[in-house]
């Protein structure tokens, strides 16, 4: 049966109307992840004890630092490359694949990043890198990474379970942080981790649950409901771009696309003159006080063009001073956005059905 016209756009107005607050996410929310985002601060705080109480010794890896690793277990060390900015004193690489990057040597210090221990593609690059005779670290809660990593004498920082992986998201970053201080990567930030939890428990109280029904969260929640979001960054937000698409994925349930300045002002720009015959996008800009000048340019005048042609528009920019904090500034309104427009549509933001399933089917084969 064909939907009569305007019944989505009236049932999306209904939606949008309803509250947020803890009972109404509650109603959706079987597993908790609400509470798993508002408990970033803390997880920021536990998992850099639990990487110094599990790595006592440094090394000193002079080809950098590979962080290979999945989805939700992924993110992190993208994040924590975004964080060390230009304090990155040798490269760091995020490998999302079956494989290391050509370039690794004994002298590369590879973390394995897999809340379950049990991602194949993580488990590939972990014997990878024991055969290249790298530098190894395992970062999981335990599965068949941690039995291999135990047997082989490898450090594992061990994870607290009973998360969704993509809700460890704080612990991956600080563990991607720590290892990359520990083989001579970048600085060690401790100290600022710890600031940054401290801001970002603030930033739980103006955009969480309890905050108004006109707080910036519940705000783009509601006007990014019933679109398709297309969420921009650039330099620094760039990874955490990709963290809004990939959250709005897997908690709204929705698809959601990501791209960045100033690579989109060479391509995708002229695509949205087409926006509104394929659909209702909405754009979602994710700027940083310390951006390039041109950047803020750019993206300034990229949303100039580009929001006539979307169902909505935002600009939001990240908060605080150090780098670690702006990133999670953002990271911690993504999650929050997703799962109140997890709320809105009524959906339960926990479980990925789909991942599942495919993770069974891969298993059979
Ligand atoms: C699930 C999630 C996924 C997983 C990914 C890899 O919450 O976010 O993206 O992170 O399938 O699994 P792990 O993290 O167990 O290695």
């Amino acid at each position: 049966m064909s939907t009569p016209p305007g019944t989505d756009a009236r049932t999306h107005a209904d939606a949008a109307s309803g509250a947020l607050t803890r009972e109404t996410i509650a109603r959706v929310d079987s597993t908790g992840q609400l509470d798993d985002v508002l408990a970033l601060p803390e997880h920021l705080r536990d998992a850099a004890w639990r990487v110094e109480s599990a790595i006592m010794q440094g090394w000193d890896t002079s080809a950098g630092l590979v962080v290979a690793g999945m989805g939700g277990s992924a993110i992190g060390g993208a994040l924590a490359r975004a964080a060390l900015g230009d304090h990155a004193s040798r490269p760091i690489f995020v490998t999302r694949a079956y494989g290391l990057p050509p370039w690794t040597t004994p002298d590369t210090m590879v973390l394995c990043a897999s809340y379950s221990g049990d991602t194949e593609e993580t488990l590939a690059c972990y014997e990878s890198a024991g055969a290249l005779g790298a530098q190894r670290v395992v970062v999981t809660t335990g599965g068949r990474l941690a039995e291999m990593a135990r047997a082989d004498g490898v450090p594992v920082i061990p994870l607290p379970g009973g998360f969704q992986p993509r809700a460890a998201v704080a612990y991956m970053t600080v563990a991607a942080l720590e290892v990359a201080a520990l083989c001579g990567a970048g600085p060690r930030l401790t100290s600022e981790i710890d600031v940054a939890a401290s801001h970002t428990e603030q930033l739980v109280a103006e955009w969480g649950p309890d905050a108004g029904e006109d707080s910036l969260a519940k705000t783009v929640a509601r006007g990014l409901l019933g679109t398709i979001p297309v969420v921009v960054g650039a330099g620094l937000t760039t990874p955490v771009a990709y963290r809004w698409k990939t959250q709005i994925n897997e908690n709204s349930k929705l698809p959601c696309f990501t791209h960045e300045l100033p690579e989109l002002d060479h391509n995708e720009l002229v695509g949205w003159e087409g926006a509104r015959e394929a659909g209702r996008f909405a754009a979602v800009f994710l700027d940083d006080s310390d951006a390039h000048p041109r950047v803020k340019e750019r993206m300034a005048l990229t949303e100039r063009l580009i929001a006539p042609n979307a169902a909505a528009s935002f600009h939001l920019e990240t908060r605080g001073q150090t780098t670690i904090e702006r990133v999670i500034s953002l990271v911690l309104l993504g999650d929050l956005v997703s799962i109140y427009l997890a709320t809105l549509r009524g959906v339960d933001p926990g479980p990925v059905k789909a991942i599942d399933e495919l993770k069974a089917a891969l298993e059979q084969r």
